[in-house]
């Protein structure tokens, strides 16, 4: 049962998947109380079900059994406020840096305005990463890409909530 001072709760969350072979339970029965402030490391073999639990955290898939809450609320769809660092960075290689960093004001507010564009490139220039398609090879830029548009999604919503 969640409890408002619980950051998030995993109440007797089921996840099976339906695949090819049939269906695979990824898990079943996981009760996880995580209170505010608490650090958590989730370790396990690989397929576990590691990634599925934050997956499920971030509102990313559903559940096929029991509830997922993020401060007492059910998480029905992706969240604005939860975000996962993946282990690789993931950049869209066909897009501009520009457009990779201005990408979470086209989520948040459905285009990039001028401003949103402005906001971009001045961040890009404090970094000094060069403009044009982020190279795929180049895993440090990548990395320095995502931080960039990290930067400008907290700066969006600073903005908004201010
Ligand atoms: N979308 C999916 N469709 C089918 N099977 C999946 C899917 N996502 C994960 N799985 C399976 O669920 C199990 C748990 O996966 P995952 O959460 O990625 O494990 P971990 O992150 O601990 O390595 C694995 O057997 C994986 O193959
Ligand atoms: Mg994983």
């Amino acid at each position: 049962m969640a409890r408002a001072q619980d950051a998030i709760t995993f109440a007797d969350i089921g996840q099976t998947f339906t695949t090819r072979t049939g269906p695979l339970t990824a898990l079943s029965g996981v009760d996880i109380a995580i209170k505010r402030h608490e650090f958590v490391a989730v370790l396990g073999p690989s397929g576990c079900g590691k990634s599925t639990l934050l997956r499920l955290t971030a509102g990313l898939v559903k559940p096929t059994a029991g509830t997922v809450s993020v401060f007492g609320m059910p998480v029905t769809q992706p969240r604005d406020d939860v975000g996962i660092v993946f282990q690789q960075a993931t950049l869209f290689p066909w897009a501009t840096v520009e457009d990779n960093v201005a990408f979470p004001a086209k989520h948040m507010r459905g285009r990039i305005s001028k401003q949103d564009r402005e906001v971009a490139q001045d961040v890009i220039a404090d970094y000094k990463v060069p403009l044009g398609r982020p190279r795929d090879e180049n895993t440090l830029r990548a990395t320095e890409i995502q931080d960039l548009a990290t930067e400008l999604r907290d700066l969006l919503i600073a903005k908004e909530t201010v």
